[in-house]
């Protein structure tokens, strides 16, 4: 592949790039070429499964440096500690599932592992695996636990895997490792100052003790954008309804069920807040009662739940706004746009982001979403399909732009 940007952008770094033994280890030879193109110096590691795969001398001739293979070939220093020492970051890909285990637990039984505890630089893994494998609980627990402790993971992409099955488990495009390796390497801090509330998350409405009325919102959307704002320097405050997502790490967490507690927490936190981002899926009706004890079914040929309007935050949030910018989320099933102006008017909100969640490979529980931002001048920005993670950055960089009054073109698309 073609270096994905101008050369240089990686001038004066020095990477390891550690290699694990997936069947994805010959990709890692063109991953490290790019690397080199862009400037950097690279030190590979690869474990003794890698090099199975992929000769170390393929490497070795490419990086112009010793590949380092074993933790016990110590006649030249302790590569453990000095690789690390003067990296600016580790990258490795592909990563096997083994490896995600070891550095997830913090194992040492080899020099990549052993160099991962002793490193203080940026850690970045691309695991790659059969689809199986990268849905295993084991595996799911494993990176959320890295992801939790800062570590950044790009997810394995959706396609054709060496099994013969088709799922996601595919190491990501080298496009998207380099990405993260600049995005790692050159920490943006254009929201630091900003305070920056974030709600995610479905609610839970109480029928009786033991049941809820509650939706399809997995919580990644807002996650993704408070991890955004926070990488970029904001103050974030997360109000989450419940979800299984690992906490973010650097963001105050605040663990609501209600839209009516959801509504507490937010009008509690707004005064402090410059930007307000609702992403939560905050239930429309709750039931007016809840039934003290769990209602039985013995006896009933149906049953009629009452429900009532529960709190419309935006429209709360709308009627104390002093200066804060204020931007909603419209999840919608048809006529995207012409809800989504509605509901932009009538909350008073300053932008909102509409996305089509029947869309497939998007929407509820996905990593990826697709959407438009509307802006209350007008504005209209199409957002093709892309990561969460992407969309959230691009959300930020709109919020940034209506702040600061600099207007790009009004009808934009992307991705
Ligand atoms: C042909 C073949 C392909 C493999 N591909 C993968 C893979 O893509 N991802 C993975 O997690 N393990 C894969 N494995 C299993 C790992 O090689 C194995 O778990 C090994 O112990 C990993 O060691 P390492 O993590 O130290 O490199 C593969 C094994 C074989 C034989």
């Amino acid at each position: 592949m073609e270096p994905h940007r101008s050369p240089g952008l990686l001038q004066g770094k020095r990477l390891v790039l550690g290699v694990t033994g997936s069947i994805a280890a010959y990709k890692a030879v063109s991953l490290l070429r790019t690397f080199k193109a862009q400037g950097a110096a690279v030190s590979v590691v690869m474990t003794a499964a890698a090099t199975k795969f992929v000769a170390p001398l393929t490497f070795e001739v490419l990086s112009g440096e010793r590949v380092v293979t074993d933790l016990f070939h110590t006649h030249e220093e302790m590569k453990h500690l000095t690789v690390p020492e003067n990296a600016h970051a580790i990258v490795v890909a592909p990563a096997t599932a083994n490896f995600l285990a070891k550095a997830a637990l913090g194992l040492a039984d080899d020099v990549l592992s052993t160099m991962l505890l002793a490193a203080r630089c940026p850690f970045i893994v691309a695991p790659a695996m059969d689809g199986g494998m990268w849905r295993h609980p084991t595996v799911v627990e494993h990176v959320d636990l890295l992801r939790s402790r800062g570590v950044r993971v790009i997810d394995p992409e959706e396609g054709p895997l060496a099994s013969g099955q088709v799922a996601q488990g595919r190491l990501a495009t080298e496009s998207s490792i380099v990405e993260a390796v600049l995005a790692a390497l050159t920490p943006r801090s254009d929201w630091q100052g900003q305070n920056v509330l974030i709600s995610a998350g479905p609610t839970q409405e109480a029928i009786d003790p033991v049941r809820f009325i509650s939706n399809r919102s997995s919580g990644k959307m807002g996650y993704a954008i408070a991890e955004a704002a926070r990488d970029r320097g904001a103050n974030v405050v997360l109000v989450t309804g419940p979800t299984s997502l690992p906490r973010p790490s650097g963001v105050e967490i605040v663990s609501v069920t209600t839209a009516k507690e959801m509504a507490e927490a937010i009008c509690r936190r707004f005064p402090w807040a410059t930007v307000v981002v609702m992403a939560a899926a905050v239930a429309d009706f709750c039931p007016k009662e809840q039934a003290p004890h769990k209602l039985k079914k013995h006896g009933r040929s149906s049953l009629v739940l009452e429900l009532e309007p529960a709190p419309d935050i935006l429209a709360m949030l709308s009627a104390r706004k002093t200066n804060q910018i204020l931007v909603g989320f419209a999840a919608e099933t048809e006529r995207l746009l012409a809800h989504a102006e509605t509901k932009l008017k009538e909350k008073g909100l300053d932008m909102i982001v509409a996305n089509d969640v029947t869309r497939a490979g998007a929407g509820f529980g996905s990593d990826n979403n697709a959407a438009v931002i509307l802006t209350r001048e007008g504005r209209q920005r199409e957002l093709g399909l892309m990561s969460k993670r992407k969309l959230a950055d691009e959300l930020l960089t709109e919020v940034k732009n209506l702040r600061t009054g600099c207007h790009p073109p009004s009808v934009i698309s992307v991705g």
